[in-house]
């Protein structure tokens, strides 16, 4: 099954849903090399991409927050620094057993069910507080 951004994820700011796309793009790309049996050679540019690019985005999210005084900003914040380093945990494992089946399977779930659970209540809140504001 694709994973696909739908729009009951939107948090109706542009520029955050945009992200949001692009992730989850990016992680059905990978699903896609999985069922191609290429799974494991996409594995480690996703990683880096969720490293480089998770952190954009956040620090996007953040700056928003930032600027417009919202009050969960240091909760929000602190849930996006785990997601970081729930990514550099799958890239520690990835360097000690290398790209193993199961390891793919375990990057594409549990990076799709944080991102799930994660916009659709902290990323919508926040969403529904900037559209007040504007
Ligand atoms: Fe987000
Ligand atoms: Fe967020």
């Amino acid at each position: 099954m694709p994973i696909k951004w739908n729009e009951t994820l939107a948090v109706g700011i542009t520029e955050i849903d945009d992200q949001h796309k692009e992730l989850f793009a990016r992680m059905n790309s990978l699903l896609e090399a999985c069922n191609k049996g290429k799974g494991k050679e996409a594995v480690l540019p996703m990683i880096a991409f969720l490293e480089e690019y998770g952190a954009e985005h956040f620090r996007a999210e953040e700056e928003l927050q930032k600027t417009s005084g919202y009050p969960q900003f240091e909760k929000h914040r602190e849930l996006h620094r785990e997601f970081l380093r729930n990514v550099r945990m799958l890239n520690a494992k990835l360097e000690e057993h290398g790209p193993t089946l199961p390891f793919v399977i375990e990057v594409n779930t549990t990076v799709v069910n944080w991102l799930t659970a994660h916009i659709s209540k902290i990323d919508k809140e926040l969403g529904m507080f900037l559209k007040a504001k504007r």
